[in-house]
C-alpha cells in the first residue's frame, strides 16, 4: 500500500469520477469521499423542506444541521445524512441540477468544504468533485482532472439512469449535462477548473478499470 496520500479527482458531470475514484480507493485501501453526493443531499433536503434553492441563508442553516457519514452497506458505499440513507434518492438528474444550483452559494460551499477537509485529515483518501484540487485539498499529493467528450458523458449518464429504471431521452440528458457543466464552470464561487498541477486524463476511450489503473500507478509514483 502506498503512503496514505490524498488524491483529488475533479471533472465535469459523468466524466467517470465516481466509478474510477471508487476503484482507485478500493485498490489502495483508501477511503472514498463523493463530495457531489453531499451537494445533492443538501439540494434534496432543501426541496423536501420547501426551501428555495436561491435562499442562501436558509440553505446554509440547513447545511449546518446536517451530519454526513459515508458507510459501507451491503457492499455498496452509502451516504447517510442525520441517520437517513439518501444514496438512492439523490441519484436523479433533477437532484443533480438542484445540487448545481445550491453549489453556487459561498455559505453552503464553505460549510461543506470544512467537513470535506476534516474527512481527509488523516490521509489515505480519494475525494472527487469540482473544486477538490483547487480549493478543498490544494496540497493533495496527486490531482487528476478527469474528462470525456460530452457525447460520451451523456451516453454514460443515459445508461446509468436506465439501470436505475429512469428512461429519459439521450438528447435531453445531453442538454442537461451541458447546461450543468456550463453553470459549474462559469459560477463565481469555486468554479470547475483544471489546476496547473493536475494530471489531465480523458476517459472517452478508456474503461473505468483502465482509467483507475493509470491513477493507481501515479499514486504509487507519488507516494
Ligand atoms: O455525478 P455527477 O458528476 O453528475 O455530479 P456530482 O459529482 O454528483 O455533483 C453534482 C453537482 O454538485 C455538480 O454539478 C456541482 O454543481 C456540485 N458540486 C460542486 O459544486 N462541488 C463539488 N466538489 C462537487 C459537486
Amino acid at each position: 500500500m502506498p503512503k496514505r496520500i490524498v488524491i483529488a479527482i475533479d471533472g465535469p458531470a459523468s466524466s467517470g469520477k465516481g466509478t474510477v475514484a471508487r476503484a482507485v480507493a478500493r485498490s489502495l485501501g483508501f477511503a472514498y469521499i463523493d463530495t457531489g453526493a453531499m451537494y445533492r443531499c443538501v439540494a434534496l433536503l432543501a426541496s423536501r423542506a420547501g426551501l428555495s434553492l436561491s435562499d442562501a441563508d436558509g440553505l446554509s442553516q440547513l447545511t449546518d444541521r446536517l451530519r454526513f457519514e459515508f458507510v459501507w452497506l451491503g457492499g455498496m458505499l452509502s451516504i447517510v445524512v442525520n441517520g437517513e440513507d439518501l444514496s438512492d434518492a439523490i441519484r436523479f438528474e433533477s437532484v443533480g441540477r438542484g445540487a448545481s444550483n445550491v453549489a453556487v452559494h459561498a455559505q453552503v460551499r464553505s460549510a461543506l468544504v470544512l467537513r470535506q477537509r476534516a474527512m481527509a485529515d488523516e490521509g489515505g483518501v480519494v475525494m472527487d468533485g469540482r473544486d477538490i484540487g483547487s480549493v478543498v485539498l490544494p496540497d493533495a499529493a496527486l490531482k487528476i482532472y478527469l474528462d470525456a467528450s460530452v457525447d460520451v458523458r451523456a451516453k454514460r449518464r443515459h445508461q446509468e439512469l436506465i439501470q436505475k429504471g429512469q428512461s429519459i431521452p439521450l438528447e435531453t440528458i445531453r442538454a442537461q449535462v451541458s447546461e450543468r457543466d456550463q453553470q459549474d464552470r462559469e459560477r463565481t464561487e469555486s468554479p470547475l477548473v483544471q489546476v496547473d498541477d493536475a494530471v489531465y486524463l480523458d476517459t472517452s476511450a478508456l474503461s473505468p478499470q483502465q482509467a483507475a489503473q493509470i491513477i493507481i500507478d501515479l499514486a504509487w509514483e507519488r507516494a
